[in-house]
């Protein structure tokens, strides 16, 4: 057996605008879902994934006709996320030359689904992973990362950047500019993250962001602001020196930043009531800035706040069912013990 896990992450700045190849920095957090893979000797696919689903759901399909998942059990799959898992497969499949493999999958998670941390590009970067080490064809954190996308583009119907598959693998800080991704150092940053218990439909926020850009100039500008915000963010993430502890004038600026970033997603109608409650606690507790991290709709927000005061005000705050402290995560996919 052989299992691997993969960070989730937030959002510094540069999401939706990412879709329209403007710059994105999402940074790797120390929430990780773990995928344990181990070959059959048929060529059926068994998979548990008691953290995708309500309650320990498994599903078990293949061996017979295509080997693929029927269309009612297919529906089911993207309902309960373990689409991802079965993209995820048929990449280790192709990758490793193997079309008949067969593999129990086992997913466990901490990431909350759909909520704007990853959850999906995690599970399918580890479950890639898993599976081409179990078939003995070990890929590159790249190679990886390219599988993945392809995985989730598929799944998303063509509506995934590289961004979140790029940073499950890799790990850190990194810039993602359409095809063009590669690591960038900065500090660890002290994010907070607050969570409303809901998910946001990625996909119709994504083609709402589309008409909108469409119908009125100005909704293409204003995702061309955020591509200038993320420009005059990676400049400031620059200059900083990524082994010492942020500087409060750093805080000051990356969080003004992400203000005005999470005023312009407003005004492309992907926040919530609930994020932006949830940005507002986080700004009277003191936060250095505040913006919802993802799709938006639905989910969770991040915060920068290196004092307790923003968790405190956020576990008070009616609309936020989870806070917790995230620290950048310096390792991408890996292999677990
Ligand atoms: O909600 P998440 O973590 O899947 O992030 C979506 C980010 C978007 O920019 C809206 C879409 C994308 O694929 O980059």
């Amino acid at each position: 057996m052989t299992v691997s896990s993969a960070p989730g992450k937030v959002y510094l700045f540069g999401e939706h605008a990412v879709v329209y190849g403007e710059p994105a920095v999402p940074c790797a957090i120390e929430r990780r879902a773990t995928v344990s893979v181990e070959v059959r000797d048929d060529s059926r696919v068994r998979v548990t994934a008691p953290d995708l689903s309500l309650d320990g759901f498994t599903v078990e399909y293949g061996g017979d006709g295509d080997g693929r998942p029927d269309v009612n059990v297919a529906k089911g799959l993207v309902e309960a996320g373990i689409a991802y898992v079965d993209a995820a497969v048929e990449q280790a499949r192709d990758a490793a030359d193997a079309p008949d493999a067969g593999f129990d999958v086992t997913v466990e998670s901490a990431i909350p689904l759909g909520a704007g941390l990853g959850s999906s590009a995690a599970v399918v970067v580890a479950g890639i992973d898993a599976a081409t080490r179990e078939l003995g064809h070990p890929l590159s954190p790249e190679e990886l990362a390219e599988r993945a996308y392809r995985a989730e583009y598929d799944v998303q119907d063509g509506q995934a950047s590289r961004a979140d598959t790029f940073c499950c693998a890799v790990g850190g800080a990194v810039r993602v500019e359409g095809d063009d991704c590669r690591r960038i150092d900065a500090p660890n940053l002290p994010f907070v993250v607050g969570f409303d218990g809901g998910a946001g439909d990625t996909g119709k926020l994504v083609a709402g962001v589309r008409e909108l850009r469409e119908e009125y100039g100005f909704a293409a500008d204003t995702v061309e602001s955020i591509g200038d915000l993320v420009r005059h963010g990676e400049s400031v993430l620059a200059d900083a020196d990524p082994a010492a502890e942020p500087t409060d004038e750093l805080l000051a600026e990356l969080g003004r930043l992400m203000d005005f970033d999470h005023g312009l997603l407003e005004a492309l109608g992907v926040s919530s009531r609930t994020l932006d409650n949830m940005v507002w606690a986080a700004r009277e507790a003191g936060a250095h800035g505040a913006k919802l991290t993802g799709a938006g709709g639905g989910g969770c927000i991040v915060a920068l706040d290196e004092t307790p005061e923003t968790e405190t005000a956020l576990r008070y705050t009616a609309e936020c069912q989870d806070v917790f402290r995230a620290e950048l995560a310096p390792d991408g996919v890996r292999v677990e013990e």
